[in-house]
């Protein structure tokens, strides 16, 4: 068993009515073979535990997509939500893929419902758009987003990689149908914090947009259990090379340092409590129970202005950029 978290930590998604907790746990591993390795190393019952455990300890909050697997993340979460007594206290957010193919507006309501139908599901917390991809203008999916939430089949829309002039438009059109927009859903951790500087997380605050904060880990590498004599298997190795791995290494010391002074806070605790502090929420990956347990310890406790300074200052000179690029 786990202690659940206070629930008076949970806080507003959004200026909507969905109330989150601070932390999420984010299900792209959830079936997917090729990044992550599904069925190597880690199994369907691995992924019951950690969805059971997430719940049991006050997080019920989980990312997915319709792409995650090829549906396989939603199937997973849609059988192990009917193996609870108050499903309806999970909550769900998965997100539209704009594959070039889909053209019309009402291909996103269609997506919807097959989310949903995995999911075993009448509505989900948050339906997000995956990226602003053309070919279509990011209007028009953001229409069709704020009509499902106007229909009730999500409680609240959001977007996600969405640059700071592509969420205001986003903004503009919810804001239109009488909508807050509820989030943006973006790669945030110590190692990737452009967010900082290009104005979105300072907008987001002001405008009372939450920050989804995607791969608060940086897919694992600031557990520091990664090394250039470990590398990690498969695509990750080549987005994070063994000079990278090197040059990462000052500052997994320095996260191991500053935990050791709360108590043997772990790196990965580090970095995920470093996210909340920042005002984000970090949508953690888990492929097992004990990631999430784990990955719980990053609550409940605050790393000082100073740590925060000496990690900010250390993790400068690692910025990596995006997902399809190879870190340097
Ligand atoms: N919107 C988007 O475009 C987008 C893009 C990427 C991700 N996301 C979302 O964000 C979520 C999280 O991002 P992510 O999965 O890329 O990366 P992450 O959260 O930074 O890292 C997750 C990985 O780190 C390892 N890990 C996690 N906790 C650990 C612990 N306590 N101890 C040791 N290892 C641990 C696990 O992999 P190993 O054990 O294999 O190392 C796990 O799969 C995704 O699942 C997804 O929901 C969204």
């Amino acid at each position: 068993m786990v202690d659940p978290i206070d629930p008076r930590t949970w806080q507003p998604l959004g200026r909507t009515e969905v109330r989150i907790p601070p932390m999420g746990i984010g299900t792209w591993a959830w079936g997917d073979r090729f990044m992550w390795g599904f069925g190597r190393g880690y199994t369907e019952e691995d992924l019951r535990a950690a969805f059971h455990v997430a719940v049991q300890g006050g997080v019920p909050f989980f990312d997915t997509a319709e792409v995650y697997g090829l549906g396989r993340s939603e199937r997973f979460l849609g059988q192990f939500l009917r193996e609870l007594d108050e499903p309806d206290r999970v909550l769900i957010a998965t997100k539209f893929f704009p594959y070039p193919w889909r053209w019309r507006a009402r291909s996103l309501r269609r997506a919807l419902e097959g989310s949903l139908q995995r999911l075993g599901r009448p509505r989900v917390a948050l339906y997000q758009i995956h990226w602003p991809w053309p070919p279509r203008d990011i209007r028009v999916w953001v229409t069709a987003l704020a009509q499902v939430v106007r229909d009730g089949l999500a409680q609240a829309g959001g977007v996600s990689n969405y640059n700071l002039d592509q969420m205001k438009v986003a903004e503009a059109i919810f804001a239109d149908q009488g909508l807050p927009l509820a989030s943006n859903q973006v790669e945030y951790s110590l190692l990737r914090r452009d967010i900082e500087r290009n104005g979105m997380l300072d907008y987001a605050r002001e405008h009372g947009i939450t920050i989804l904060a995607y791969s608060p880990l940086a897919m694992g590498i600031l557990t520091g259990k990664y090394t250039p004599a470990h590398p990690p298997p498969g695509a990750r190795g080549r987005r994070f090379p063994m000079e990278f791995l090197e040059r990462v290494q000052p500052l997994i010391r320095l996260m191991t340092e500053i935990g050791q002074g709360h108590g043997g806070k772990s790196p990965a605790q580090v970095a995920l409590n470093w996210v909340m502090q920042k005002g984000a929420v970090p949508l953690v990956g888990a492929k097992n129970e004990a990631q999430v347990r784990s990955n719980l310890g990053a609550l409940g406790w605050q790393l000082t202005p100073d740590e925060i300074a000496a990690l900010d200052k250390a993790s400068e000179p690692l910025q990596i950029s995006g997902l399809f690029h190879r870190a340097r």
